[in-house]
């Protein structure tokens, strides 16, 4: 009786897996836990950071991305969610580094996690470089 039970608990849990699990992530915002959302970017915005995370957005990011930063890289029409447009001012308005930061970390969906690709100075000098395409 119990093992019956478990066994359909077990069956349930897998359906609502198979079926829960892609739809979760293709429509939500994508929210970041506050903690992270506040915190503060370390490395500094000059030359030298801004230099550095355009030469890994272009290697890693601009693929779907796109090389303007604008959402439309090579691979972007396959992918749904599409990817970020990062010269729209209201997205950039609306996240803070915290937020960027976190989201290129931890990935979600399509979107590759790159923590354990890029050291995390690296993921905030991408940080840089994405802020820095607004202000010209
Ligand atoms: C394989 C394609 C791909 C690559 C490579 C990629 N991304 Fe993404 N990215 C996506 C997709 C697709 C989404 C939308 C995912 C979602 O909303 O579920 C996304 C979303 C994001 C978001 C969050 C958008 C939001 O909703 O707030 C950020 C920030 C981001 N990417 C940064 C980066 C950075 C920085 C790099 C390079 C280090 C990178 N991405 C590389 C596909 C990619």
């Amino acid at each position: 009786m119990k093992f019956t039970t478990l066994k359909l608990a077990g069956l349930a849990l897998a359906a609502w897996g198979l079926t829960v699990a892609p739809a979760a992530w293709s429509a939500e915002p994508w929210k970041v836990p506050a903690e992270e959302s506040k915190k503060k970017n370390p490395v500094k915005a000059d030359a030298a950071s801004i230099a550095k995370g355009k030469k890994i957005y272009m290697e890693r990011c601009a693929i779907c991305h796109g090389e303007k930063a604008d959402g439309k890289g090579a691979s972007a029409s396959a992918l749904n969610p599409p990817p970020a447009n990062f010269l729209d001012k209201k997205y950039m308005a609306a996240n803070s580094d915290g937020d960027l930061f976190s989201k290129t970390a931890n990935g979600r969906g399509m979107m590759p996690r790159w923590d354990i690709v890029l050291e995390e100075n690296d993921v905030w000098s991408v940080v840089n470089y994405l802020r820095s395409l607004g202000k010209k």
